[in-house]
């Protein structure tokens, strides 16, 4: 059993407080309660005993930065990761799986004001296909849960699956032998600064991209490497924090491909991707079933996955996209696999005659639809909308500006991020008078 002591040490020293952990905050935080104070304590689960020594505020919310637990909660199962509690990619993994489906279904049904059911995920381990990897003068894995600065040294990463520890130990050696500095986040010093991984799940292909500040690379970076379908240079020649760059070289395969069901998509260092495979199959399940008539809009398209799907199927489909290159790459994807969809740049403030679609598809970034898109909508009255969402609270915030025009006939949530508190939603709309 893993149990948390302290987490991080800033925060305000203040008299402990001591309490049963009551529930989950929409963050997946234990809830605290004593008097008045309400105190939110990471990797907790409902029904452990805890003390809490030190909290910092948050966004107005008080979070627990020293705690212990005092007793463990009878629901808590083993971790499968031994970096669980520190490292800041996971918070849930200690809940039984169907207590972290109990709280997405939950937190969804709220937002929602339905009853709404989360299809899980196929896999709880070894399902994501995408991790970035901080190379730091503290560590090569994930940020220290609630630190920016710091780096919890990892040597795989089960939630991404074995051969995360393949890459990382290639890297490691590597660095070892050729000498190379990692980067200090506090001074914005170093070369090395990132490693992402991809991996399609249903194709074997592997994707290594090592982000670096300016600098030479020695040759020898790909001799490391071999099982690698596609190796990339990156440089990012910022100071920002990101993980990506400017392609500097590549060796091997420019793309790699992901299937899912008889769909390929093409993967490149700079395009998204749905970052869970196996659960993207269902996701695109559920949109395909909310699909009505012939003509359909595939609104904030990204790379295609849906309008490529649909476009297998017989649909005619039109892509809307801000990001030019994501577009590119939807455009190949539709050519790779023989479909006449046609993606184009555009905004989801500019989106021309709704009108001519008989099924508009949008799946907005975090801050949801732009109130003009909603009021395009509203006048061009497209007769069936599914509005795929990854925040409940903007999704909600922006039904309840279309239910001046549309019901809700569907609503399911899909777990796409196991051990995380997030949750996508599928959700049907249909015009009142169809
Ligand atoms: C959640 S992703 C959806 C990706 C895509 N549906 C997929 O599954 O691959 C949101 C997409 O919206 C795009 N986007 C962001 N702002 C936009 C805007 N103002 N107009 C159109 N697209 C935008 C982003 O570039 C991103 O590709």
């Amino acid at each position: 059993m893993a149990i948390n002591g302290q987490v991080y040490k800033p925060g305000r020293a203040s008299p402990t407080m001591m309490g049963t952990v009551e529930g989950l905050s929409d963050e997946g935080l234990g809830i605290l309660r004593e008097g008045n104070r309400t105190i939110l304590v990471p990797h907790t689960a409902p029904g452990d005993v805890v003390e809490v020594r030190r909290w910092r505020r948050k966004k107005k919310k008080l979070i627990a930065t020293d705690f212990k637990l005092i007793e463990p909660s009878p629901i808590r199962v083993e971790p499968e990761c031994p970096y669980f509690g520190r490292c800041g990619g996971c918070l849930l993994q200690h809940l039984p799986y169907e207590e972290q489906l109990r709280f997405k279904a939950s937190k969804l049904s709220k937002y929602l004001g339905l009853n709404v059911n989360v299809i899980p995920s196929p896999k709880i381990y070894g399902h994501r296909n995408r991790i970035d990897i901080v190379i730091s003068t503290t560590g090569i894995g994930f940020r220290r849960y609630g630190t920016w600065w710091e780096a919890v040294d990892i040597a795989e990463c089960p939630v991404f699956g074995g051969t995360s520890g393949k890459v990382l130990k290639a890297l490691r050696e590597f660095i070892e032998d050729e000498g190379l500095s990692l980067y200090d986040m506090r001074k914005n010093r170093g070369f090395l600064r990132y490693v992402v991984i991809r991996e399609g799940k249903f194709t074997g292909e592997l994707m290594v991209n090592l982000v670096t500040k300016e600098g030479t690379l020695p040759e020898s970076f790909p001799d490391y490497f071999p099982f690698a379908t596609s190796l990339y240079w990156s440089v990012n020649r910022s100071d920002s924090d990101v993980s990506y760059g400017d392609v500097e070289r590549f060796w091997g395969s420019p793309f790699i491909r992901e299937r899912l069901e008889d769909v390929v998509y093409l993967i490149h260092p700079n395009s998204f991707f749905q970052t869970n495979s196996h659960q993207a199959v269902n996701l695109l399940r559920e949109v395909e079933k909310l699909v009505e008539g012939e003509r359909v809009l595939d609104l904030y398209s990204g790379v295609g996955t849906f309008g490529v799907y649909l476009a297998k199927r017989g649909f005619a489909v039109e892509g809307v996209e801000i990001n030019p290159f994501a577009v590119e790459m939807a455009n190949k994807n539709a050519e790779l696999n023989g479909v006449s969809a046609q993606f184009r740049v555009g905004s989801d403030r500019d989106v021309g005659d709704l009108s001519k679609y008989d099924t508009v598809i949008v799946d907005p970034p975090r801050a949801g639809l732009h109130p003009k898109l909603i009021r395009k909508i509203l006048k061009d009255e497209p007769e069936r909308l599914i509005y795929v969402s990854c925040n409940p609270k903007t999704l909600s915030e922006n039904l309840y500006k279309l239910k001046e025009k549309y019901r809700v006939e569907h609503a399911v949530g899909l777990d796409m991020f196991p051990h995380t508190p997030h949750v996508e939603a599928v959700v049907g709309l249909s015009r009142f008078d169809v």
